[in-house]
């Protein structure tokens, strides 16, 4: 179970939160102002996907405190998703300065001493209001974010991702059954057994949660159950392949071709993404040349929202292996309530 040092201090930085602690995940584009606060206003902590884009990041902050419940509390009760290789550090400051939001969470830096700059700058223009949060996917990754915070003297918490979650990780992964107990181990031997984990990565419903407590994560991050939620900014066919997709295991894959074909190509190259097998990714292993497949998802992409579903399909749907488990479009409130419930059932029959 985790360690209650750890929990203490999530809820005293975070004190809106009800436990077990259920996070929305950031993800680019698509949790912005509406899910973002539907899952703080749940007792979750609820991440808007600034990603590599911050350019508009002031604007999507500015509607979210509009829709907060507690949008006059400082810190701000929702956190902030940043891919750091691409974004901008200086315009970042700025929003967070503005508004303070709870969490800075951080992914995907080219060196992991960028995230340095980050840390201190964070700290700095939030006046220790904005937490650090450090996106890894291995034990290796969780140590060098420990010990580089410890440079700085933040404190920060790690999320670890595991191998099953949707959109972009590590192509060389673990699920986090075997993933998180190895971290919270190593972390420990090397005196950074105060830090705060969070799991993430194929977690869908209550059961995950508790599996994830008994792993050592002090929270639960949600992200593919997430996408099939009211307030969500998706495409209506990618919504309704979430909900259809079952046997994740089969029918999703961890590829840079979606990368490739929506030209997101800037991501570090150990990074790739899982999303639903489909048939971009079948035609390149049948041997298609990338630019005969790269002109069929152009000419795709100008029908519009079409092209998710059937054996065709060619739009690059994102999702984790836990997508079967997604199964209605229900608001992310109830999502976060119902998953946070069956959670806190399944602890007390274990007793
Ligand atoms: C569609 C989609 C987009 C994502 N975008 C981001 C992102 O912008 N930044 C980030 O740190 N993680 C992103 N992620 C990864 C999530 O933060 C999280 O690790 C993952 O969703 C957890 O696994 P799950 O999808 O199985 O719940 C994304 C995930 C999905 C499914």
């Amino acid at each position: 179970m985790p360690a209650q040092h750890a929990l203490k201090a999530l809820k005293a930085a975070f004190p809106w939160v009800q436990t077990p602690l259920i996070i929305g995940a950031p993800m680019r584009l698509i949790s912005l102002a509406p899910l973002a606060a539907a899952v703080s206003n749940a007792g979750g902590i609820g991440f808007i996907g600034a990603g590599d884009d911050v350019s508009s990041l002031t604007t999507e902050l500015s509607k979210t405190r509009k829709l907060l419940k507690n949008g006059n509390q400082k810190p701000l009760p929702i956190g902030v998703g940043f891919i750091v290789y691409g974004a901008n550090l200086e315009q970042s400051l700025v929003a967070i300065k503005e508004f303070k939001p709870a969490v800075a969470w951080l992914f995907a830096p080219r060196l992991a001493s960028d995230l340095k700059s980050w840390f201190k700058g964070i700290e700095a223009a939030s006046e220790g209001l904005t937490k650090s949060w450090v996106q890894v996917g291995s034990v290796a990754q969780a140590l060098e974010s420990a010990r580089l915070a410890k440079e700085c003297g933040t404190d920060i918490s790690i999320v670890v991702q595991g191998s099953d979650a949707g959109g972009h990780g590590l192509v060389k992964g673990a699920g986090i059954i075997s993933l998180l107990p190895e971290t919270v181990d190593t972390l420990a031997a090397e005196g950074f057994g105060d830090i705060p984990l969070l799991a993430a990565g194929g977690i869908v419903d209550g059961r995950g949660v508790a599996a994830a407590l008994a792993l050592g994560a002090s929270g639960s991050v949600i992200g593919t159950r997430l996408l099939a939620a009211t307030e969500t900014t998706i495409k209506k066919g990618y919504q309704d392949v979430v909900i259809s997709t079952t046997d994740g295991g089969q029918t999703t894959v961890r590829t840079h071709m979606y990368d490739n074909l929506r030209g997101t190509t800037g991501w570090p190259s150990i990074y790739d993404g899982r999303g639903i097998v489909n048939a971009s990714v079948e035609d390149a292993e049948k041997g298609m040349p990338f630019e005969e497949n790269k002109k069929l998802y152009e000419e795709e992409m100008k029908k519009g929202d079409v092209g998710w579903t059937g054996d065709r399909a060619r739009m690059a749907a994102y999702v984790g292996s836990g997508v079967g488990l997604v199964k209605e479009v229900i608001p992310a409130g109830k999502i976060v309530e119902e998953v946070r419930s069956k959670a806190l059932e399944i602890i007390k029959g274990l007793k």
